[in-house]
């Protein structure tokens, strides 16, 4: 099949991979000429485990270009992935969407049929809007054309992007019209029946089983792409909220989470206590729920709640740091990790970067590491914030002088650190385990003040 994807970021350029390996033909359109650039020589703007052999193995069956007009016109299916960025008030901003509906509208030539797909996360009711456009597209040119709209969201985590497109949990197609229930299913097929060869850099996890198809309404789509973020997002927050009562009577969350996670009904996944959830999605996609909730003066407090948790969950950090070194003021602090989450170099709504600014403002100078997301973090910062922040080449730089370390990004490389080494270059071996990783008893063995979070 032919397919064209507008917008080449995480979610579209990994659809454009995953599309092209399974063996369609398919067109990736960006107005990023930098962006061209580099994906044209095979090279990704993203980071993104397999992402590279991928593109460069894929030649012809994969191209770019920023001519969505001539693109969409060839193509049987094309999908919008462009951004939805947040507005002031926490809505997500459909202007891109709707501009690329209008766009591949323009393209559509008479005597053929088009299906277009929704995969950015939209606001529930977005693709009857984008049908709207197009077909008021088409009116004013005077053309008749056969188009069906669906909606298809993703669920794919950063960092393991193209792992989650190959082996999904589950396929969901939102649409009324067949010729578009059809079209995805055939689109689908090698990864509904797992036919294809697994790449190389992407193997298919032993025990996974096909993935099931959910063909729904449009609206639901919608609402199940919004739903099953808040509901993570919520969990993390839940263990984060009894974390807290775990610190005070003395129980150890990690033993907490894996005693209700061996419960079906719970699940172990997204247990995990620590700084809590940062990233373009989880804030961004919560805050977007809000906003549909308030359009219809519908109240959402568990929503609201999940968010309020996450924030306090950083200002509760600070102020155990406060009281362990009787304040930050003056205080040289080390902190290992930057990105939101390890395997990634994005430091979007990162908690690591907050506590950060929050450590400056309250008079600190800190000493920060990450092992991929430095240079994109630098921008994160005001000039004058950088001028209390010495950027280090590795984590034992970053630990020089401190009086005390937090640990903020689970990345591989913290956790083999030599623990000894580290604690020899600080001035108080203070370690505030912020995504609880270390084992307390071995590090306090070891002369460290150890503390982490819920434990
Ligand atoms: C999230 C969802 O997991 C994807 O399913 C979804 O497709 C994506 O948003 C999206 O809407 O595009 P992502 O933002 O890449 O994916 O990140 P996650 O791996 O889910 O982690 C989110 C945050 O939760 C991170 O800051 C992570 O550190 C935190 N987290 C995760 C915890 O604090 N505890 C946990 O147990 C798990």
């Amino acid at each position: 099949m032919r397919i064209t994807i507008a917008g080449t970021g995480y979610v579209g350029l990994t659809t454009a991979v995953l599309l092209a390996y399974i063996g369609h033909d398919v067109t990736g359109v960006d107005i990023d000429e930098r962006k061209l650039e580099l994906l044209n020589e095979g090279k990704s703007p993203i980071h993104e485990a397999g992402i590279e052999p991928l593109l460069i193995s894929l030649g012809s069956r994969l191209h770019f270009t920023n001519d969505l007009r001539a693109a969409a016109r060839e193509a049987d299916i094309i999908m919008i992935a462009v951004g939805t960025p947040e507005k002031m008030n926490g809505e997500a901003d459909t202007q891109y969407v709707e501009a690329a509906a209008r766009t591949v509208a323009e393209g559509m030539v008479e005597g053929r049929a088009y299906t277009i797909v929704v995969k950015s996360t939209v606001p529930i009711g977005t693709n009857r809007r984008v049908a709207h456009v197009i077909q008021r597209t088409l009116d004013e040119s005077g053309k008749a054309v056969r188009f069906a709209v669906a909606s298809n969201p993703e669920f794919l985590r950063e960092g393991l992007a193209l792992y989650d497109s190959f082996y999904p949990d589950r396929i969901v197609i939102g649409a009324e019209d067949e010729l578009a229930v059809d079209m995805l299913s055939r689109m689908y097929r090698p990864i509904l029946e797992q036919t294809f060869d697994p790449p190389d850099v992407i193997p298919r996890r032993e025990g996974y089983g096909l993935p099931p198809l959910i063909t729904t309404d449009a609206i639901s789509a919608e609402m199940i792409k919004y739903a099953a973020n808040a509901y993570l997002a919520l969990k993390i927050s839940f263990m984060n909220e009894i974390a807290g009562l775990a610190e005070k009577v003395g129980a150890d969350i990690t033993e907490v989470a894996r005693g209700i996670g061996l419960d079906t009904r719970i699940g172990p996944r997204y247990l995990a206590a620590g700084l809590g959830w940062g990233g373009s999605c989880f804030p961004k996609d919560t805050a977007a729920l809000l906003a549909v909730g308030r359009e219809y003066h519908y109240e959402m407090p568990i929503v609201e709640a999940a968010r309020t948790v996450n924030v306090l969950n950083r200002t509760r950090i600070l102020e155990k740091m406060q009281s362990l070194l009787k304040g930050v003021r003056g205080r040289t602090i080390a902190v290992l990790g930057l990105a939101f989450k390890p395997d990634t170099d994005d430091i979007r709504e990162s908690p690591s970067i907050a506590i950060i600014k929050m450590l400056i403002e309250r008079g600190a100078h800190v000493r920060v590491h990450d092992p991929l997301a430095m240079e994109r973090a630098k921008d994160a910062f005001s000039a004058s914030e950088q001028a209390e922040i010495t950027f280090s080449s590795t984590p034992y730089e970053a630990a020089e002088g401190a009086e005390a370390l937090l640990l903020a990004t689970e990345w591989k490389m913290y956790k083999e650190l030599d623990l000894d080494g580290l604690k020899k270059r600080m001035r108080i071996p203070v370690m505030i385990d912020g995504r609880n990783i270390y084992d307390p008893e071995k590090l306090r063995a070891m002369g460290w003040i150890y503390t982490g979070v819920g434990r």
